[in-house]
């Protein structure tokens, strides 16, 4: 046993520029890992809590009840336990705890502490991460999916992501897809007057009028590279539906006025008629349950509806709402939930049922790898960590890649 000798916190700026915890840990045998706290920009109800002082931001002092949290909660609770054994550590966090969403000793410390063990954790192991977290030997890669445009701030599609999922399963293929398509969205875009900004995601930040014109320009891009729609690659719109909800229906601004749960659904199936579109995240939100169920049965399987504030990580969720027929596919955060243990059970969780899993950054991130790692570990069919741009996004591809040598055919990816 690697006994954790040190738990040490400092505040540090995530790539948004807002301040973040950072965790360090501390193991025998010199071993040392620090990884800080992903934030997301649009949180679902049911996330892990972000313990801070809100009121002082943009000021790193706005991290000090996290601070604090670590000295006097999470400290005592991990010195002494095995860096090894990441569930009996996880299990310390929540014990400390002791309630829901870690609204005590923060999702934000908790999610830092838990990935830095992990890291600790492997590093005293000689283990890469991936094959640390797996439980059993992984067997596939996952396969990347690109945040190829985001709405922009101001513009009608602000908050809703572009997708493109390429149909390859051999990361590097997939990820020059990435780049080819970027690159000839660029051209199209600068050739109609748009300037090219990297959103937050490191995509393209668009303002096309509307989601129909985005994805007609990015199916115009891809073919410009010679690749066809519904062969090469396919389009998944994450709609953040929970932030557009104005019971009974929905005012997505890019909507010509609010419609009700049956005219979106009307629309979303249009859509999946008219675009490769196989891929729509949080199209309504999570209380809609009758929506969801509906849009997925209308579908019956020619696009995935896939939950992220739906399920929120948690594997518990993920029961009840395929249970309940509301979703085909989950995205996992680590720090929607809290843990590392948490986000592997809900990945395990996702393939019990045989849905689609994706693990996914959020907007504020660290340029560590992390979740490369964890998707390879949980066997997730996706890797959502943005575009092939800003090295915060960049290095969780670049990961795969590396990844990608240690894995034979015969064990590789499958799609
Ligand atoms: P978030 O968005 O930062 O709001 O989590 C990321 C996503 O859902 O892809
Ligand atoms: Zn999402």
């Amino acid at each position: 046993m690697r006994a954790i000798r040190e738990v040490g916190a400092r505040a540090v700026f995530d790539s948004n520029g807002i301040p973040a915890i950072e965790v360090e840990i501390r193991a025998d045998g010199g071993v040392r890992a620090a990884e800080l706290a992903p934030r997301g920009s649009t949180t679902g109800e049911f996330e892990a809590y972000v313990l801070e002082d809100a009121a002082a931001l943009p000021a790193l002092a706005a991290v000090a009840p996290a601070l604090a949290s670590v000295a006097d909660l999470v400290r005592p609770a991990l010195i002494g336990l095995d860096v090894c054994d990441q569930r009996a550590v996880d299990a310390a966090l929540r014990a400390v705890d002791g309630g829901a969403y870690f609204r005590r000793i923060g999702g934000n410390v908790a999610v830092a502490a838990s990935m830095a063990v992990a890291q600790a954790g492997a590093t005293a192991a000689g283990r890469p991460l991936y094959r640390h977290l797996a439980e059993t030997a992984p067997a596939r890669l996952p396969v990347p999916m690109f945040n190829i445009a985001d709405g922009a701030v101001g513009s009608n599609t602000v908050y809703t992501e572009f997708l493109l999922l390429p149909t390859t399963a051999e990361p590097a293929v997939a990820l020059e897809q990435g780049a080819r398509v970027r690159a000839a969205l660029a051209a199209r875009l600068t050739a109609k007057g748009h300037r090219c900004s990297d959103s937050t995601q490191g995509g393209w930040s668009v303002d096309l009028g509307g989601c129909e014109a985005t994805m007609e320009m990015i199916v115009a891009a891809a073919e410009d590279c010679g690749l066809a729609g519904g062969h090469d690659f396919h389009l998944g719109l994450d709609l953040s539906g929970a932030e557009f909800a104005r019971p009974p229906g929905y005012a997505f601004p890019w909507l010509e006025r609010p419609l009700s749960v049956e005219e979106l659904t009307r629309r979303y199936l249009d859509w999946v008629d008219r675009y490769p579109l196989t891929f729509l995240e949080d199209p309504f939100e999570p209380a809609d349950e009758g929506a969801w169920r509906g849009l997925r049965e209308r579908l019956a399987g020619r696009a995935a509806v896939v939950g992220d504030d739906l399920f929120a990580s948690a594997a518990e969720r993920i029961d009840n709402g395929v249970a309940a027929g509301l979703a085909d596919g989950a995205l996992i955060k680590p720090n929607q939930v809290g843990t590392v243990t948490q986000a592997l059970d809900a990945l395990a969780c996702g393939a019990r049922h045989g849905i689609t899993t994706v693990v996914s950054q959020r907007s504020g991130e660290s340029a560590s790898a992390f979740i490369t790692h964890l998707a390879v570990a949980g066997g997730a069919a996706w890797l959502k960590a943005g575009g092939l741009s800003r090295m915060d996004r960049v290095a969780k591809f670049n990961e795969l890649l590396r990844i990608a040598e240690e894995f034979t055919p015969a064990d590789g990816p499958r799609g």
